[in-house]
């Protein structure tokens, strides 16, 4: 593709300002904030795409003061932000709108005091009583402390306006989640919360829709008639990273497929929206999922696989991971072929598949092409020819690529494939921006295109209940099945060669 370095910068919009506001973060000391939230802020604060004014209180059950909490965040910030905020005078100014709010989660008392300081910071700093608040505690948390925010009068404000922002995963099963949703929807109104799925702020997954419904080539060819098979493909190369005790209790299913990979299915499957607002995007998602097949018992046992990693490469299996039971059977890798029963998609499989400690990080979505109806080449006779594939790739690398066959030079026909290739990097000068960026801002903003809606995260657990229903009621799996550094079991790559396919090595 003729892309010239950077060349594509030059004509990227202007962002739109969000108005000045105070984002509450509930679960100030955890793991999200230092990793993602506060690095995310700070960078956007560095890009100038923060509101005058702009403050953050870290809420948080651990005794400490406003200038230990500021320590500790430009520590964080000092290792995972893309601005050194170490001997940074924007840092210093920055960290000004920084406070924290010492309270349990149980004693009213805290929202109360909570009010108090938002309303301190509205008249000091400007920030029209807007108000976000932040869920990123661990989830059984979340009830609570909305109820809190409610008797506390925060789930309005008089003067501007009041959201929240819910961390995955919301709930762990059909019945969890729909409660979840009744508790958040006593106390808040559904255009205010906001159901967080950071893949949807990826640049490339946005793109998915922008390069869906922006041209006029591939929408014609998008559907059964030309479209073998998908995959979808989220690999890890890291394990659990310290997190067991999470992922004991989430497992690959809940941690990935039911939120991101499901979304990554509804962007590639969904028809087009009438426009880009949040509540277009939303019903055209929620009709595909609809047409998702739910999975029988047998179906589970023939159409989904899961795995866990056992040692390799002188690292630990996953039953030798910290705060992991020795006899662990927690899924570390699933793949699982779904159809969707509709016009457009009926009888072409979708494979989606994650796992950590795979031989790498990628990301991407598959479009395998169905081959031509009739080979006119002697090498398309006898050796077969490749189908054409498009590759969106979401992480790393992030682009797109076209795969098809060319004649090679000289007399003889051969036949070859070539890649035509579009890499973000060369044409926009730069790595796409962090999900969570994106996601802040849009939240300040009001806009919750890349949220999730209740419906949306109902049908999602629907489709996955049944299946950790099964597992749940099923004889323990023989665990490890796959060892570090490997593609997962191979009851992964049987399933697809029953359907006589491969899985497209990223
Ligand atoms: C999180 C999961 O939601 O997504 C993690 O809880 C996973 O287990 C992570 O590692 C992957 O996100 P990304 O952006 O690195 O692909």
């Amino acid at each position: 593709m003729d892309v010239q370095s950077g060349h594509l910068r030059v004509g990227l919009p202007a962002q739109k300002m969000p108005p000045p506001a105070t984002l509450v973060i509930f679960g100030a000391t955890g793991d999200l904030t230092q990793r993602k939230l506060l690095p995310a802020l700070f960078d956007l604060y560095c890009d100038k795409r923060l509101p005058e004014g702009f403050s953050v209180i870290g809420f948080a059950r651990r005794e400490k003061s406003s200038d230990e909490f500021r320590v500790e965040m430009r520590e964080a910030v000092a290792k995972f932000a893309r601005n050194n905020p170490m001997g940074n005078a924007k840092w210093d100014t920055f960290a000004r709108g920084l406070y924290y709010h010492q309270a349990e989660f149980h004693d009213l008392n805290g929202c109360i005091g909570l009010a108090r300081l938002c309303d301190k910071i509205d008249q000091e700093r400007g920030t029209q009583g807007n108000r976000l608040f932040y869920l990123a505690t661990a989830p059984e948390y979340y009830a609570l402390i909305i109820k809190q925010l409610g008797e506390a009068g925060l789930a309005r404000s008089e003067k501007g306006w009041a959201r929240i922002i819910i961390e995955k995963p919301f709930g762990r099963n059909l019945t969890s989640a729909q409660e979840l949703n009744r508790d958040v929807l006593a106390v808040f109104d559904e255009s205010q919360v906001y159901r967080i799925d950071h893949y949807l702020g990826k640049e490339t997954v946005q793109n998915i829709l922008a390069f869906r419904f922006a041209n006029a080539i591939f929408e014609p060819l998008w559907n059964r008639n030309y479209v073998d098979n998908v995959q979808i493909t989220a690999a890890e190369s890291v394990g659990v990273e310290g997190r067991g005790g999470y992922y004991e209790t989430a497992g690959a299913l809940r941690d990935m497929v039911q939120s991101h990979l499901l979304q990554l299915v509804a962007l590639t499957a969904m028809e087009p929206p009438v426009s880009f607002d949040a509540q277009s995007v939303h019903d055209e998602k929620v009709k595909v999922l609809r047409a998702v097949n739910a999975l029988s018992p047998e179906e589970i046992n023939n159409q989904v696989v899961r795995g866990q990693y056992g040692a390799g490469n002188n690292l630990p299996g996953y039953r030798e991971e910290s705060r992991v039971e020795p006899d662990s059977c927690t899924e570390t890798y699933v793949a699982l072929k779904l159809g969707i029963d509709n016009w457009r998609w009926a009888g072409v499989p979708f494979f989606v598949r994650t796992g950590k400690r795979l031989p790498r990080r990628c990301t991407e979505i598959m479009i395998q092409f169905k081959t031509v109806p009739h080979p006119l080449f002697a090498q398309q006779v006898s050796e077969g020819i490749e189908p054409n594939i498009l590759e969106i790739r979401l992480q790393p690398d992030e682009g797109i690529n076209l795969r098809f066959a060319v004649k090679q030079p000289g007399q003889i026909i051969r036949l070859r494939d070539v890649k035509m290739d579009f890499f973000y990097k060369t044409a926009f000068g730069a790595a796409p921006g962090e999900a969570y960026e994106t996601l802040l801002l849009d939240a300040m903003r009001g806009d919750s295109t890349l949220f999730n809606r209740r419906d949306e995260v109902e049908i999602a657990w629907s489709l996955m209940t049944p299946i950790l229903q099964h597992w749940q009621d099923a004889p323990s799996p023989n665990f490890p099945n796959y060892a570090t550094g490997t593609w997962g079991p191979r009851a992964a790559d049987n399933m697809l060669a029953r359907d006589g396919r491969t899985w497209h090595e990223p």
